[in-house]
């Protein structure tokens, strides 16, 4: 009885927790298990101007600005000009949150097999703010800023992504990179 009283007042708690700040996500997913990022995430209530303090932004690229990582996660936010894409990658068998804060991003997902030419499954997702979810599991995917402003989006990687294979459309094979920062972590 004790104990059942104490797991539904600890899920009641994090249902109603806002999270406000950078510092306080940082800590929050620091001591959170996987299982808690999602609800973590869905209670994110920080103002867009404290991820504007911190984005970059690229002419040639979408950035990759390292707000956290430690062992078990990575904490990103990427900022993306108009028109700026990732290509089609796989997530390395880990966890992929992503927390649209501002702008607009399309998804388009495509099974998961590295040997053959990508095959589209589903287009157009990701294009409200709110929270995705994507793994090796659901399958590969692209990112895409479709419109004509810029956009921010949070990522968490649990666990942390060194490498990553993506399909080169110029070479129509599969390729694989390091993966690296434009800013390095600031927690
Ligand atoms: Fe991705």
């Amino acid at each position: 009885m004790l104990i059942s009283l104490i797991i539904y007042n600890s899920t009641v708690q994090i249902n109603h927790m806002s999270i406000n700040t950078i510092s306080e996500l940082v800590k929050e997913i620091s001591s959170s298990k996987k299982e808690e990022i999602e609800n973590l995430i869905n209670n994110l209530a920080i103002p867009v101007s404290e991820f504007e303090k911190i984005g970059t932004w690229d002419e040639n690229h979408y950035t990759r600005n390292c707000i956290a990582r430690t062992e078990d996660y990575e904490l990103l936010l990427l900022c993306w000009q108009a028109g700026q894409e990732t290509p089609i990658h796989c997530h390395n068998d880990q966890d992929c949150w992503v927390f649209l804060i501002e702008g607009s991003i399309i998804e388009n997902q495509y099974k998961n097999n590295e040997v053959e030419i990508p095959v589209l499954t589903v287009s157009e997702l990701m294009v409200e703010k709110g929270t995705y979810f994507i793994n090796d599991d659901i399958g590969l995917h692209s990112l895409h800023n479709s419109k004509n402003k810029r956009a921010m989006s949070l990522h968490v990687y649990v666990n942390p992504i060194e490498e990553c294979s993506y399909y080169s459309k110029k070479l129509k094979e599969y390729k694989t990179k390091n993966l690296s920062y434009d800013t390095p972590a600031i927690f």
